[in-house]
């Protein structure tokens, strides 16, 4: 795999490609207004998530992470405007017999039901298959979480059943719909990859 500064995954509506300490302040802008609207569904930020020094610290740490092979997260960039609209990762990378990763996200919701977080999720999961030789990708959904859910769906996931208390989310251990796709039945002739 080339270094993933390098990499620039491009779709038709939106490219990814890792985040940058130059995105810090545009970043923190996004997740400063979207903290209300998102607290219902991720777990709890630190209150450095909302400051520059650690929207810094986790662009630091997340280009590290793709270092060591442990998470490859990337910013969501509109093309039409060259603007930040949201983060997509792959985090807790197992290699060995697993070949697994974790997916998150999420789309500032000034620019929300334009396909972007479908698009992006498609474009991480070539990367995932093609690129980082991954064999599964996984994905935990609250029940309410509706569009997430769609989205998921969209880009080919399908729902294998319900962990109990799988995650903390605003403080409280919560049920999440399991989603997961094997490369087995990736299609990379998906519309929405480049
Ligand atoms: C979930 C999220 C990533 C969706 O981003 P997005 O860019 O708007 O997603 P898309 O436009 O690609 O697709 C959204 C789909 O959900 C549907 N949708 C949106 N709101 C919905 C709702 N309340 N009920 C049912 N479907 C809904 C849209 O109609 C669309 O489906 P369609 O193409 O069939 O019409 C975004 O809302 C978000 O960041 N939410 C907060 C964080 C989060 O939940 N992250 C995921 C954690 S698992």
């Amino acid at each position: 795999m080339e270094s993933l500064h390098e990499t620039t995954l491009r779709g038709s509506a939106v490219y990814l490609r890792p985040l940058l300490p130059s995105d810090a302040q545009d970043l923190l802008a996004l997740r400063v207004r979207n903290r209300t609207s998102f607290a219902r569904f991720e777990p709890i930020p630190t209150e450095s998530h909302f400051t520059l020094d650690g929207q810094l610290a986790e662009i630091d740490r997340a280009l590290e992470d793709a270092q060591f092979d442990r998470r490859y997260a990337f910013g969501i960039f509109t093309i039409a405007e060259d603007r930040v609209a949201g983060r997509i990762a792959l985090s807790n990378v197992a290699r060995g017999a697993w070949q697994n990763a974790t997916v998150g996200y999420y789309v500032d919701s000034a620019c929300s039901n334009r396909g972007y977080a479908t698009e992006a999720l498609r474009l991480v999961l070539r990367f995932a298959f093609a690129d980082a030789g991954l064999h599964r990708v996984q994905a935990g959904v609250l029940p309410e979480n509706t569009a997430s859910a769609r989205v998921l769906e969209k880009a080919g996931f399908r729902r294998e059943g319900i962990s109990l208390r799988y995650l903390n989310i605003f403080g409280e251990w919560r049920d999440h719909l399991m989603y997961a796709i094997t490369v087995e039945e990736w299609d990379e002739e998906t519309p929405g990859y480049a």
